[in-house]
């Protein structure tokens, strides 16, 4: 019999586990073996060049894509066991690169949809017409600063605005992890960075825990906890972000001049 040793059992899960996750598009490997352990309440981001398979490393982990090879544990269980909708949207929420907004649905009710995973569909539906969690999607809204665009149509608002809708979105459908896909890259440097501090902010003060791709590697550097290289679908460098290096950057981005020959 195993002795009793609850003492070692009591460190918490990780969040994210990621164990030789492998996914090909044809003879493209967009994620290569990849291992990663990212702990509860960690801020990270995976920079690399287009093509490095940032996207597609986060479409494993938020479940929407489904490797060759390997697994994703969230909290420790397997992400191919859990259910899609309620169970998954429970633990993980996505920001989307490009705004995915319903236009012609006014601002608060767009964010009322994040409770879709938490209600199911035709519930959410229904609250288009009496809306049960509107003060919850209204604190949402004043949290991301634009609670006096409520009723006003997404399709109308800047692509600011629309981040931010999308950031409320997220935060009434309340998940454990947050996935951002280039969350600001479509935005202009001001507007980028006070988008993604309120981002970051609100992983910290939820104790989320925060995986992001990030285009921009001095955002990447002073907004994130740690940073993830990725290149040709492989990890080249996965350290503290104040520890990265020039050297560690040059090696990402560099241009592969055997590369078409
Ligand atoms: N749906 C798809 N079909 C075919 N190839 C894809 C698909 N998604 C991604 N790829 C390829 O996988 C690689 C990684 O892409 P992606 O994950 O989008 O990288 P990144 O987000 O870092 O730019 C690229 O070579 C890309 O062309
Ligand atoms: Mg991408």
């Amino acid at each position: 019999m195993q002795p009793r040793s609850a003492s070692l059992n009591v460190r918490p899960a990780l969040a994210v586990s990621v164990e030789g996750l492998t996914k090909r598009f044809g003879i493209t490997s967009a994620v290569n073996d990849v291992e990663l352990f990212v702990p509860p309440g960690q801020a990270i981001a995976f920079v690399g060049p287009s093509g490095a398979g940032k996207t597609t490393l986060l479409e494993l982990i938020a479940g929407s894509v489904s490797p060759d090879a390997g697994r994703v544990s969230l909290y420790g269980q397997d992400l191919s066991s859990l259910k899609p909708g309620r169970e998954l949207a429970s633990l993980v929420g996505v920001v989307a690169q490009q705004y995915d907004l319903v236009p012609n649905l006014s601002a608060l009710q767009n964010v009322l949809a994040g409770r879709l995973g938490a209600w199911g569909a035709w519930k959410s539906i229904l609250s288009l017409l009496a809306p049960r969690d509107k003060p919850l999607a209204m604190r949402a809204l004043e949290r991301v600063g634009i609670a006096g665009r409520a009723e006003e149509r997404a399709g109308r608002l800047s692509g600011g605005e629309q981040q931010r809708v999308a950031i409320a979105r997220v935060v009434v459908q309340d998940p454990k992890i947050i996935l951002a896909d280039e969350p600001v890259s479509s935005l202009d440097p001001a507007r980028a960075e006070d988008v993604l501090a309120l981002l970051v902010s609100i992983a910290h003060e939820r104790k989320l825990t925060l995986i992001a791709s990030m285009h921009a590697i001095d955002l990447a550097t002073r907004y994130f906890d740690r940073l993830v290289g990725l290149r040709n679908g492989r990890i080249l460098f996965d350290c503290p972000a104040s520890d990265v290096t020039r050297t560690d950057l040059n090696a990402l981005y560099k241009i592969e001049e055997e590369r078409g020959g």
